[in-house]
């Protein structure tokens, strides 16, 4: 009981306040990747003769190419972040020096040069790797074992993500398409360097979080057992969970690339006689999430209080249903194209789609981090976490190929193809939630609240 009120002392929200300083750091790297991510493609394929903000004039096809390996290595890397964080830094400094590399590579591409350009991809790829996956789980350290918080802590953590998501593209988009590319990479930088700030002003509300394990002869010895058979199970339910997290991925990535075409070409934008840029649908996620993301919560934690099922892996199902409705949702608009015959499908096709598409993710992608950080061994958590991003990764490039795919097939073969998999993918999960669950041997169990 005296634990719990001298934690209540240093809340805000009801939430550890260093909830809060990892919310405003990791809002601004995520304002800082997602604005180099809306004008990466763009500068690429700009021709080098423009007269007011000349680019590198590539082809499309060299710049979507080298666009989806960036999406892979970038969260590919979270291996090695987490393994360096659980063997030589701890979470902690980790998150600080992956900060130093992003402001570093972002400046690099700001600089006029194909070496600095190079260079700067190398040290974002190498930043994100160590920062992201290490403060998701320090995100997880701020809540003891059996707190019911813990969930909703991500949520948040979550909101914090997609607000920097949803900016970025405005901001740096705007400067960078209109005014000067490499300005719009510094005000990546200068993002990025507003996290750092907060981070290290906030160290005080993070002390005992994200510290590398004492590495006494004792715990040397720890350090070297195998894992029970416990941690074992604990570690294959994981690693089912991954499975359904890269299908969702590989779906839900559609939306920068194939759905961006699509949103192009084939829906009718036209509202109230002004027509809705085709890039404005790439914010609409984030902003979905911004909106839904503290009533989906709120949802969550009642359904829990009635006593119904609630376990990680029950919402991660029913995320992955919801999102096979979204696909359904755009199997209408292709349906309009093809069989109605219409030149243009109309758009409340894609706001439908793209709302199942973040009722989806927030009940799996939050909750899949908070899965892990209550599930992976200590001395593997950050790795863990590291994976669990190399996995995304994966998802994000595997959604590359099926959008590549779908200029063959058709893109009602895709939308049904990658409707049919989650749909069978979450009632799988559903069925055999039960003996998953018993794999996880109570990890998830909360003290009453
Ligand atoms: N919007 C999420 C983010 O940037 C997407 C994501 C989820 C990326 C999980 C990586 C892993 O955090």
């Amino acid at each position: 009981m005296a634990e719990v009120v001298s934690r209540q002392e240093d809340t805000m929200l009801g939430h550890p306040k260093g909830l809060f300083v990892l919310f405003f750091t990791e809002l601004w790297e995520r304002f800082s990747y997602y604005g180099m991510r809306a004008i990466l493609v763009l500068y690429l394929t700009q021709a080098t003769t423009d007269a007011v903000n000349p680019g590198l004039g590539w082809t499309s096809k060299e710049a979507l190419a080298l666009y989806g390996w960036y999406g892979l290595f970038v969260y590919f890397t979270g291996i090695f972040g987490g393994a360096i964080a659980d063997n030589w830094l701890g979470q902690k400094k980790s998150v600080l020096v992956g900060g130093i590399f992003i402001v570093a590579g972002q400046f690099a591409l700001a600089v006029e040069s194909m070496t600095a350009f190079y260079a700067g991809l190398f040290l974002l790829v190498c930043g994100v790797g160590l920062l992201k996956p290490n403060i998701s789980t320090m995100v997880g350290s701020l809540y003891k074992k059996g707190d019911a918080r813990r969930d909703s802590g991500f949520t948040i953590f979550y909101i914090g993500i997609n607000i920097g998501a949803v900016l970025a593209p405005l901001i740096v988009g705007y400067f960078g398409e209109v005014v000067d590319w490499h300005l719009g990479f510094s005000l990546a930088g200068f993002g990025m360097i507003l996290g750092q700030l907060v981070y290290v002003f906030g160290r005080k509300h993070l002390v005992g979080v994200g510290d590398l394990l004492k590495h006494s002869a004792e715990h040397a010895h720890l350090m070297k057992q195998p894992l029970t058979k416990i941690e074992r199970d604990r570690m294959a339910v994981m690693f089912i969970s991954f499975l359904i997290v890269m299908v969702f991925w590989a779906a839900y990535e559609q939306a920068g690339g194939l759905m961006n075409l699509y949103a192009r070409d084939k829906i009718d934008r036209v509202v109230f006689g002004f027509e809705i840029p085709t890039s404005f649908f790439q914010s609409l996620h984030a902003l979905y999430v911004v909106i839904l993301g503290a009533p989906m919560a709120y949802f969550w934690v009642r359904w829990r209080k009635k006593g119904k099922e609630s376990s990680s892996l029950f919402k991660m199902g029913v995320g992955s249903i919801i999102m096979s409705l979204g696909f359904v949702a755009l199997m209408g608009a292709a349906y309009d194209v093809s069989v109605s015959a219409l030149d243009k499908a109309p758009v409340y096709w894609l706001f439908l789609s793209y709302l199942l598409h973040v009722v989806a993710e927030l009940s799996l992608s939050p909750v899949a981090l908070s899965f892990i950080t209550k599930l992976a061994p200590m001395k593997y958590a950050s790795l863990m976490m590291g994976t669990y991003f190399a996995v995304t990764g994966l998802g994000n490039k595997a959604a590359g190929l099926l959008g590549e795919a779908a200029q063959d097939a058709g893109e009602m073969a895709i939308f049904t193809g990658i409707a049919l998999t989650s749909l069978l993918l979450g009632v799988l999960i559903l069925l055999f939630v039960k003996k998953l669950k018993a794999l996880t041997h109570g990890a998830e169990e909360v003290d009453v609240d």
